[in-house]
């Protein structure tokens, strides 16, 4: 590690431990300690991922200048914006402060959250920007901890969200792991294929995260076709933390384990979300792109599985639909 490296860090290490103690321990903090523990969080958790506050009032840049941090090197933090005159503020300002760690556990970058999503145009999430120590295409929420825990689970989660995250620690599944807000990249998955063999998905109950775990599954399967995935599906609506908060651990933890499904069961529903199979063309369409989905399965018990879905869904002839299969089969062989 460069000097350089090591003073960003130890930089994001000072400002993570100023944003906690504000969050904890001064009376700048109650509004954001209340907005956590009205979603749930306790002292331990708060503790646990080092969450703290930025205050509207900007004084981070004062507290770093007066530990003799000169403008050079905080320039190059991405903590700070600068005036055309060359002065730096506080990029984070009223904010929730996550600190996004490296695999070791150390400091690179903050997200933070709005109190509020009301009444603005500010961005939600606000991310640091790319630095010498933070590319959001490598890192991954909660690696340092999740890690070990795939090495006892046998297996890491990937959620969207910080606190999807957070919501799993709380009910002690400790293997959760989320990409910066961006579809899961190359380095991403080279990450999480170097400590584990299997990964669940388990994306927000919307729109986006079906389009999101669709993608998931086709960059994965691409890239590390022998990483075993399954996919859990939230219900309609709501995210892992929403299910926490609603439901509790127990049924939490239930859910995680029981409302599971294969790619190509996933990828099945998926194909259908936006199509009306009462219509005979979108039928059609369907049952050529299922068939083409269930000729990649390499097993044919599972094939057959999803073959028999499939003409007791539809009423079919089962010996079109394997007849079709085999010609996609030989086709890709
Ligand atoms: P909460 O509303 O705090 O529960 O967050 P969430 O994780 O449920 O948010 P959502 O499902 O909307 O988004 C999932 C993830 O996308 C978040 O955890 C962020 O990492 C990211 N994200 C959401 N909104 C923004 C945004 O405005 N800007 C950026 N850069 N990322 C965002
Ligand atoms: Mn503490
Ligand atoms: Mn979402
Ligand atoms: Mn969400
Ligand atoms: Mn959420």
């Amino acid at each position: 590690v460069d000097s350089l490296t090591a003073q960003l860090i130890d930089v994001h290490e000072l400002a993570s431990k100023l944003y906690h103690h504000i969050l904890v321990n001064t009376a700048a903090g109650e509004r954001a300690l209340d907005y956590l523990t009205k979603r749930g969080l306790s002292k331990d958790i708060i503790d646990q991922f080092s969450i703290g506050y930025a205050p509207p009032q900007r004084l981070m840049y004062q507290f770093l200048h007066d530990k003799n941090m000169d403008d050079d090197l905080l320039r190059q933090t991405g903590l700070f914006l600068e005036w055309q005159d060359g002065h730096l503020y506080d990029r984070f300002v009223d904010r929730v402060m996550f600190p996004i760690k490296n695999g070791s556990g150390k400091v690179i970058a903050f997200s933070g959250r709005l109190l509020s999503t009301e009444n603005t145009d500010q961005p939600k999430y606000l991310n640091s920007p790319e630095t010498k120590i933070f590319n959001k295409r490598k890192v991954l929420f909660n690696f340092d901890i999740a890690r070990k825990a795939a090495r006892r689970d046998g297996k890491l989660v990937l959620f969207e969200g910080f606190m999807d995250v957070i919501a799993a620690y709380r009910a002690d599944v400790t293997n959760g792991i989320a990409s910066m807000g961006t579809s899961l990249t190359e380095e991403q998955i080279s990450t999480i294929e170097r400590v584990t063999s299997s990964i669940d998905v388990c994306y927000d109950g919307d729109s986006a995260g079906q389009n999101a775990t669709n993608r998931a599954i086709s960059v994965i399967s691409e890239q590390a076709p022998k990483l075993e995935i399954e996919i859990v599906s939230m219900p309609a609506g709501i995210d892992p933390d929403e299910y926490l908060q609603k439901y509790g651990a127990e049924k939490f933890k239930d859910w995680l384990s029981s409302a599971r499904q294969t790619p190509v069961s996933f990828g099945l529903k998926y194909l259908r979300h936006d199509l009306n199979l009462d219509n005979e063309a979108d039928q059609i369409n369907y049952l050529n792109d299922a068939i083409k989905l269930i000729a990649t399965v390499s097993s044919e018990m599972e094939q057959d599985i999803y073959v028999n879905q499939l003409v007791a869904e539809f009423n079919l002839d089962k010996t079109a639909i394997t007849g079709q299969l085999r010609e996609l089969t030989r086709q890709r062989v």
